[in-house]
């Protein structure tokens, strides 16, 4: 299995199903992310009590971390329809118009990928969160003219992997600004006991978490392996995931214990063997290992960051001494001292 499997699918794949069975329904089902899961229901619970219609929410993180879940949570919290776009989608004012003006009252807009609204749309949108209105010119040249159309008070909830990609204008039109975190082992390894359990899967005290413990924070990745050692547990051993049966099956995906697939690897060999630790621009690494810069910064980066294995400096990405170790090298004396990274190497 190479690292597209471990990356979100695309919305029309067989894979969706899976995702939409396991999707949780409620706030009580959703684990981990608790303050922000605490916030939201204090705007939920409030807007109900005072049957109003909830402020905008802006949910960002990376990939397969719960935005969309979260966005269809609230809606049903909310006890409203859920319309759901991505940016990209949005091509013409009239594409947005169409869907504001069919929203009822305190229904929810879910515009997934909102980083990538085109600039023009984005102006369309503004007075729409703030006033409820949405200006659009009609015809071109001399009876070019103006429509004010009244929309329904509704909420938007906008999805993005890319935080920093959004205007500023926008971002401060949101009420509520969410960002969703890493999961640790203990909450993935509870998430995929629920999703055993929902695919009538047999497992064994501790499969999940050794399952867990691979999935690199990540749910949707959770998921995806519990998938895949379910297959394995069918055909190869009694059908029951026991913490052997998921190590034997992870080991024959090539994902290691501390949850790595072939990309990471790779990420760190380039930055090391070819250029030195680094400092190396994204766009260089993404050449020479052959995968986009968006997915290597979307996708892979955010968790090796994370861990520690590569650091973000204004002249590229550094290697650091644990990501040496990983790949089996001694780190070089320069990358252990604190120094390194102001008199560059
Ligand atoms: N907190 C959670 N508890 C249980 N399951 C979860 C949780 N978060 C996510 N999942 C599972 O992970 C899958 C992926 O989540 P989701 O589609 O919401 O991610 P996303 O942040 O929208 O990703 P993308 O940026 O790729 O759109 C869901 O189908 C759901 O089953
Ligand atoms: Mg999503």
């Amino acid at each position: 299995m190479s690292d597209s499997d471990l990356t979100p699918p695309p919305a029309d794949s067989l894979d969706s199903t899976f995702e939409i069975s396991l999707r949780p329904p409620l706030f009580e089902e959703f684990t981990g992310q608790d303050k922000t899961v605490e916030r939201l229901k204090v705007m939920v619970d409030a807007a109900k009590v005072r049957g109003d219609t909830l402020q905008h929410i802006l949910l960002s993180g990376p990939p397969g971390l719960g935005k969309t879940t979260l966005a269809y949570i609230i809606g049903n919290a909310m006890g409203s329809e859920v319309r759901t776009t991505s940016g990209p989608m949005i091509e013409k004012a009239g594409d947005l118009a169409g869907l504001l003006t069919n929203i009822e009252r305190g229904g929810v807009l879910f515009i997934d990928e909102i980083h990538r609204l085109q600039p023009a749309i984005e102006e369309y949108l503004y007075p729409a969160m703030e006033d409820f209105k949405l200006d659009i010119v009609i015809d071109q040249g001399p009876s070019a003219r103006t429509v004010r159309l009244n929309l329904a008070p509704f909420t938007l909830i906008g999805a993005t992997t890319r935080s920093g990609m959004i205007s500023d204008p926008l971002r401060s039109r949101f009420g509520m600004n969410c960002r969703l975190d890493y999961y640790s082992s203990e909450h993935l390894a509870s998430i995929i006991s629920r999703s055993a359990g929902l695919l009538d899967t047999p497992m064994e005290t501790g499969a999940d978490l050794e399952i867990a413990m691979r999935a690199r924070g990540t749910p949707r990745i959770a998921n995806n392996l519990l998938r895949w050692v379910r297959d394995y547990a069918l055909v190869r051993a009694s059908g029951t995931i026991t913490p052997k049966v998921a190590d034997e099956a992870l080991t024959m995906l090539d994902i290691d214990a501390d949850g790595f697939d072939e990309m990471d690897k790779r990420i760190l060999e380039a930055m090391i063997s070819l250029f030195d630790g680094g400092p190396v621009g994204v766009s260089s690494l993404a050449v020479a290992i052959g995968e986009e810069a968006g997915t290597i910064e979307e996708v892979h980066e955010p968790y090796l960051i994370m861990q520690g294995y590569i650091k973000r400096t204004p002249q590229g990405r550094v290697a650091m001494p644990k990501a040496f170790r990983k790949i089996g090298l001694e780190p070089p004396a320069s990358s252990v001292s604190p120094q390194s990274d102001l008199f560059g190497k």
